[in-house]
């Protein structure tokens, strides 16, 4: 039985070690879907243009980058407690102009280093899943959040059509993790992403939980047929 730290422990190396082919196994393996997926969620904070906003489990950036790429004005502090994501992802955008609104720091996502009531807007795009404690994780969102803030969680789910559901699922146990152990070299990594969807909450069960930290109105909706679910929460 895995400890919460032991699972900080496993998903950490992991991602270490996958972290300079990361942003290339997303958009191989997501058939680049995951921009699209991205772009729908940094469009729920166009209220927002301005504001702070928390891109928690950053990785590489590629949330970070769309919030400062939608709004050019956005101020993005990017937490990850990984550090080689974030380094990984520095190093690719080298001198990119929108480099002095990100603000990258390793932290974990159960103690976020942030003040209460400090941004408009918390993202948090396949990290959730990854966090040992989801509910802790989720009354942390709730405190740095801003009265009127919204929180927008981005994850795998389990398309539930029938006709579907086959082909997805040899996809994602079979073909996946083949693919993406000859890309990176890992097939461990993407055998966990598998079996971590698999054993990952079913989106009326987030919602009752993002419900208990605080976020009295939230909703869900599934994207690309249930492949990956937009939750969405609103801070009171
Ligand atoms: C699948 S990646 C997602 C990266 C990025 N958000 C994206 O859209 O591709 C998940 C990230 O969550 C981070 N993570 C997992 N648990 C965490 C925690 N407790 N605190 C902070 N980051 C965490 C991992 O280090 C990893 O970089």
């Amino acid at each position: 039985m895995l400890t919460d730290q032991d699972k900080k422990v496993f998903v950490k190396e992991k991602f270490a070690a996958i972290s300079p082919r990361y942003d290339l196994l997303n958009s191989v393996l997501s058939f680049q879907a995951d921009r699209y997926w991205r772009w729908v969620t940094t469009r729920e904070l166009r209220s927002w243009p301005t504001g702070p906003v928390l891109d928690l489990c950053a990785g590489t950036l590629p949330l970070s980058l769309e919030l400062t790429r939608q709004a050019s004005k956005r101020q993005v502090l990017a937490v990850d407690f990984c550090e080689d994501m974030l380094r990984t992802g520095l190093r690719n955008l080298g001198a990119d102009r929108r480099r002095p609104r990100l603000q990258p720091v390793v932290g974990d996502g159960e103690e976020i280093p942030a003040r209460d009531n400090a941004v408009w807007g918390v993202t948090v795009a396949f990290g959730v899943r990854n966090l040992a404690n989801t509910q802790k994780g989720l009354t942390e969102m709730h405190r740095v959040l801003k009265p009127g803030g919204k929180l927008l969680i981005l994850e795998f789910s389990r398309p539930r059509n029938r006709f579907f559901k086959p082909f997805y699922n040899f996809y994602l146990n079979k073909l996946l993790p083949r693919l993406a152990g000859l890309i990176s070299g890992d097939k461990e990594a993407y055998d966990y992403l598998a079996s971590s969807i698999a054993a990952f909450y079913e989106p009326e069960e987030l919602v009752t939980m993002m419900q208990r930290a605080g976020f009295a109105k939230s909703t869900f909706r599934p994207l690309t047929m249930g492949i990956v679910t937009l939750y969405v929460g609103l801070k009171g």
